[in-house]
């Protein structure tokens, strides 16, 4: 792209010097070495300028449009904003924007990030503000983890292999996990994060995401319109989250090896009494014929001691087995189980049961191992890489619409508001350890085991 520029836009007083100095601290290259990279990133830092004003101001949004303009030279321009902001100032900015310093002749998009909202109407507002001033096809809501190179790539997996598609029912599929813990809590973000929590902050967005995408129908095609379709039609065929069907957890301090690990509540930024959950375990449903009666459970949590992103498929056991008596009393061990694993060390393995070579018949568990960095040791892009071009590109499909927004938020928030009505107290669990062993009950209710937690995983 020979003439773009990147605009800044901030209260903060900067120079165009300034702020090039900031990127430079963290740019790196992402292009083959051998490409002159040095070059390539000075390049990059000359179309960096800067702008100073207020979010609410349309005078100064004029005069950013003013120096716009004189980049663009009269050519036809294309203008995106991406709006890493807080969300009381989304509908400021918005405004402000678009009256003055929309293109006239290209088009004009806006990228905003989470939180949308904190619930059914407040989401529902912010989309109607929004629109006040933007159409949806200019609206880019991102969830970054459908940049993810493991999530675009499970579609891939559903769709294009013979064995896979086939087995993806409840004719085959006992139960479904989304996993996601991190091992660091909430550290400099208690101020925003105390206001939502981790149900809103992870499991509305990212893992219901993949959910989506996991339990879909086979779309018309591959076209933005005809998946976003069919993801709203699987969170319109969910059943609402039923409190009964949710644990709550938040981290406590602790001590380990000499070192101590502070509590949730030790964040100066987080009130002391603080009911916000940092941990959540749920079980959600999807009333359709595909998956009629399949639990899918999530847990997501920070402060836990390992970081991870995966998925689980735990299938159903082998009628009559023949290999039965090798297996003991435990069947459970014996079912295969497919592992997308987000991240880190992304792969995909699916345990099998296997013959241990030998005169005898002992069986064993084995992993078919996709492991990616063994398979493609190139570089995996960043999930805002990916996003960030399809938005140029005006690339929809992994964007969240507006309707699916709604279906995400009404699965959720009548429960959120329970669980803050009857102002339930999350279960206490050491910081770095396994999360809250509430977690295991609810799998247990549902005749699951957390396939993270079992002794057996690579
Ligand atoms: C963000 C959440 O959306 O995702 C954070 O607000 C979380 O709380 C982050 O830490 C995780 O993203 P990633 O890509 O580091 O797994």
């Amino acid at each position: 792209m020979k003439n773009f520029t990147v605009f800044g836009y901030a209260r903060t007083k900067l120079t165009d010097e300034e702020l090039r100095n900031m990127i430079s601290g963290t740019l790196t290259c992402r292009i083959d070495q051998r490409e002159n990279c040095e070059d390539k990133m000075d390049q990059f830092l000359k179309r960096c300028f800067y702008h100073a004003g207020q979010y609410d101001s349309e005078g100064d949004f004029s005069e950013l449009n003013s120096k716009l303009k004189e980049k663009e030279a009269g050519k036809v321009s294309n203008r995106l904003f991406y709006l890493s902001i807080p969300p009381n100032i989304f509908v400021d900015v918005v405004r402000s924007a678009s009256l003055r310093a929309s293109s006239l002749n290209g088009w004009t998009r806006v990228i905003v990030e989470k939180p949308f909202g904190r619930d059914s109407e407040s989401s529902g507002e912010l989309t109607r503000c929004l629109k006040q001033y933007l159409t949806e096809d200019q609206i880019f809501r991102i969830d970054h983890y459908l940049g993810k190179e493991l999530v675009e790539n499970l579609s891939v997996l559903r769709f294009s292999n013979l064995v896979f598609e086939p087995l993806w029912s409840r004719d085959y599929i006992r139960n479904v996990q989304l996993i996601f813990s991190e091992d660091f809590g909430t550290e400099g973000r208690g101020g925003y994060f105390d206001n939502y929590g981790i149900i809103r902050d992870i499991m509305q967005n990212h893992l219901l995401q993949i959910l989506a995408l996991f339990a879909m129908e086979t779309p018309v095609s591959l076209d933005a319109e005809d998946v976003r379709n069919e993801k709203v039609k699987v969170l319109r065929s969910m059943k609402p989250l039923q409190l009964e069907d949710v644990i709550v957890g938040q981290y406590k301090g602790h001590s380990k090896s000499g070192r101590s690990y502070p509590a949730y509540t030790d964040d100066p930024t987080v009130p002391k009494d603080s009911r916000t959950p940092t941990f959540a375990a749920a079980a959600l449903f999807i009333n359709n014929a595909r998956w009629d009666g399949v639990p899918f459970l999530m847990k997501a949590g920070k402060a836990l001691h390992t970081r991870r992103a995966e998925v689980r498929v735990q299938f159903r056991h082998v009628p009559g087995n023949l290999y039965k008596r090798n297996f003991g009393t435990d069947l459970d061990k014996a079912t295969n189980e497919l592992v997308l694993r987000v991240q880190p060390d992304e792969a995909i393995y699916l345990k099998i049961n296997n013959k241990v070579p030998g005169l005898g018949m002992r069986l064993d568990r084995s992993d078919l191992n996709l492991l990616y960095s063994a398979r493609y040791p190139r570089e995996i892009p960043d999930a805002y890489e990916r996003l960030l071009l399809d938005a140029i590109a005006g690339e929809r499909r992994l964007f969240i619409r507006s309707d699916e927004l709604d279906a995400a938020w009404a699965l959720f928030t009548p429960m959120l508001k329970e669980l803050e009505l009857k102002k339930i107290v999350p279960e206490l669990y050491p910081h770095g350890s396994r999360g809250p062993v509430g977690a295991h009950y609810l799998a247990a209710k549902y005749n699951v085991r957390w396939g993270d937690l079992s002794s057996d995983d690579s």
